[in-house]
């Protein structure tokens, strides 16, 4: 049996963390939809008989489509800037253009909230970053010209809080691609770290644990790998992380 009954889609299933999040959904026994850009970057899932889905956040037709018949999605979208897109042109190298953090990040989040409530999809993990809300830290800085990306994954944050769906936030520190289950994962409330980093495949696994993992729902929450053990107790894990105020807030009046 499932983990997971129901069929989740994988937004940014082609990058980094997107693979990672699949592959773990798969070692859980879930329904997965890998979704991407184009049939070219969904070559090798659907070689691997997953099923796939061509969306661009920005084209909201084509999250409709693609998100028919899920009942959840995990987002691991995120823009590239700097030298990542060379030679595309300076409003891409600053994240800008088109392809940039507002209108991807921020609106194309947008997008993806009211495609789900469309096809009735419930519930949603997303993938932001770490010092989102530290807006004076040496980083945070650094990137405020690239599309000033921190603001726009903030108000992804803030309208995925107000999306009504079941949501858990989660924000990585610098992301590796060391292997999963090496290290421990500390797990620490919006806004509480500055530094660390975790791999991808580890964020993976905190994301698929957070859609069956009660404690998880109504929260943002921060994560970089530490020196302890590997996480095995997932509900402890979660647990400490406050709720979202609104969320705490729909808790009361449900109460
Ligand atoms: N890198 C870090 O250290 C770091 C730290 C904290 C948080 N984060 C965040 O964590 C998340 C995952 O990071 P990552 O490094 O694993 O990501 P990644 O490898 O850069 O993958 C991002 C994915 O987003 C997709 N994408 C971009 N624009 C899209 C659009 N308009 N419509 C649909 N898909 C689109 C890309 O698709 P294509 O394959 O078509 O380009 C790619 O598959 C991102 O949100 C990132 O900002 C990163």
């Amino acid at each position: 049996m499932s983990t997971y009954e129901g069929l989740v889609a994988v937004l940014g299933a082609n990058g980094g963390t997107g693979r990672e999040v699949v592959s773990r959904l798969r070692h859980h026994g879930v329904a997965v939809r890998a979704i991407a850009r184009s049939e070219a970057k969904l070559a090798a899932f659907a070689e691997q008989s997953i099923e796939t889905a061509v969306a661009d956040v920005r084209d909201p037709a084509s999250l409709e489509k693609a998100l028919a018949g899920a009942r959840a999605v995990i987002n691991c979208v995120g823009t590239r800037v700097g030298f990542a897109n060379a030679g595309k042109g300076v409003a891409d190298f600053f994240g800008f253009g088109d392809d940039g953090a507002d209108a991807v990040d921020n609106r194309g989040t947008a997008n993806l909230l009211d495609a789900m409530k469309r096809v009735g999809a419930e519930q949603i993990v997303i993938v932001t970053s770490m010092l989102i809300n530290q807006p004076l830290n040496p980083f945070s800085l650094m990137m405020k010209p690239f599309g000033d990306i921190l603001t726009m994954k903030d108000k992804a944050e803030k309208a995925v809080r107000a999306s009504g769906l079941r949501y858990t936030i989660v924000r990585p520190g610098g992301l590796t691609n060391q292997p999963p289950f090496q290290k421990g994962v500390k797990v620490a409330p919006a806004d509480a770290l500055s530094s660390g980093s975790i791999s991808r495949a580890d964020v993976a696994e905190v994301c698929a644990q957070a859609l069956w993992t009660e404690t998880a729902y109504g929260k943002t929450l921060e994560i970089v790998s530490d020196d302890t053990a590997p996480v095995s107790d997932w509900k402890a894990f979660f647990a400490p992380i406050p709720l979202d105020a609104a969320a705490a807030q729909a808790a009361t009046a449900g109460a």
